[in-house]
């Protein structure tokens, strides 16, 4: 009896399995992530802009050494350069960019992806950021290169914004193959972003020299600016908050980010070029990406 059980269980299950065989054979490669390739091609963006900012701040030089053909002839970043960072910071960081080496590789498993964008990573451009965050112009001008401090700020600017895009984009996937991809990315720059949150949190009260200014209030001024670009409400918290928002409401510390119920806060693709573009406008290219962002998506706007 038993044996005759197993033998129906086995043949129902070799009929399952075949048929399994024949859908995945009936849905060429690339297709099993089908309606959702542009909103995976679009953290491309993003993961090229901080794999060359961290290769390039821990070790000087960027993908063009570290990989080349993940930048697919695409032309090598502007004014990037190696950091003055402590041995802690510089093995933090350097774990960060290969970390994002991995994502470029991860994405372009799954979806085709095109070559590395211009990017501008020249102290100029963080610079500009941190002028607009102070609503005038810092002097001397703030460089992202100058020291630990300075590039850890630098770097709240980044991860922090792939994390909220990834929140935003999960909803919109269809297919498990995407969710899949999605939810390990996000699980890691959402590390990324607290291990930044936390390092600078250590040190939330320290006056960063020679302006005057603490590390929450940067981080505040930040995260104000990037609400300002997105343009689609509150969606990003500095370090120290009014009571209210921090968790429960019950704290001003906020080592990380999130909503009444302490969820990520997610954006669109069209807010995250508002604010990596600089102006709040994601039709009009500039920031961090003189010649705009590439894929459907940022090209749609482009062209728009
Ligand atoms: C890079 O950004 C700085 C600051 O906005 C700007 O002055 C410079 O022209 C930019 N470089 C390119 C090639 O867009």
């Amino acid at each position: 009896m038993a044996i005759h059980i197993n033998s129906c269980t086995t043949t129902s299950f070799l009929v399952l399995l075949a048929s399994f065989f024949l859908i995945v054979r009936a849905t060429p490669a690339p297709n099993h992530v089908g309606p959702d390739v542009d909103l995976l091609e679009f953290p491309l963006n993003l993961e090229y802009l901080e794999a060359e900012f961290f290769l390039f701040g821990s070790l000087g030089h960027g993908l063009d050494v570290v990989d080349p053909d993940l930048a697919q002839g695409g032309p090598p970043p502007i004014g990037a350069k190696l950091a003055e960072l402590d041995h802690f910071v510089n093995d933090v960081i350097l774990q960060f960019a290969l970390q994002e080496v991995g994502h470029l590789r991860a994405i372009k498993n799954i979806v085709r992806g095109f070559p590395r964008p211009l990017l501008n990573l020249s102290s100029a451009a963080f610079a500009k950021v941190m002028d607009s965050a102070f609503g005038k112009p810092l002097h001397p001008p703030f460089d992202p290169y100058a020291n630990e401090i300075n590039y850890l700020l630098a770097s709240y600017v980044i991860p922090y914004v792939g994390l909220t895009g990834y929140v935003g984009a999960n909803p919109e996937l269809l297919r498990p193959a995407s969710k899949k991809l999605v939810a390990g990315l996000l699980g890691v720059e959402s590390g990324q972003d607290a291990v930044i949150r936390a390092l600078l949190y250590e040190r939330r009260e320290l006056v960063v020299q020679p302006y005057g200014v603490t590390v929450a209030e940067f981080t505040n001024r930040i995260s104000i600016l990037r609400n300002k670009l997105g343009n689609r409400g509150w969606k990003d918290e500095g370090l120290v908050v009014p009571i209210l928002q921090g968790a429960e409401g019950k704290v001003p510390g906020n080592i990380l980010a999130g909503d009444r119920y302490s969820l990520a806060y997610p954006r669109t693709p069209h807010e995250i070029l508002r604010i990596v573009y600089g102006g709040g406008d994601e039709h009009v290219p500039g920031g961090f990406f003189p010649n705009g962002a590439d894929g459907r998506i940022a090209k749609s706007y482009l062209y728009a």
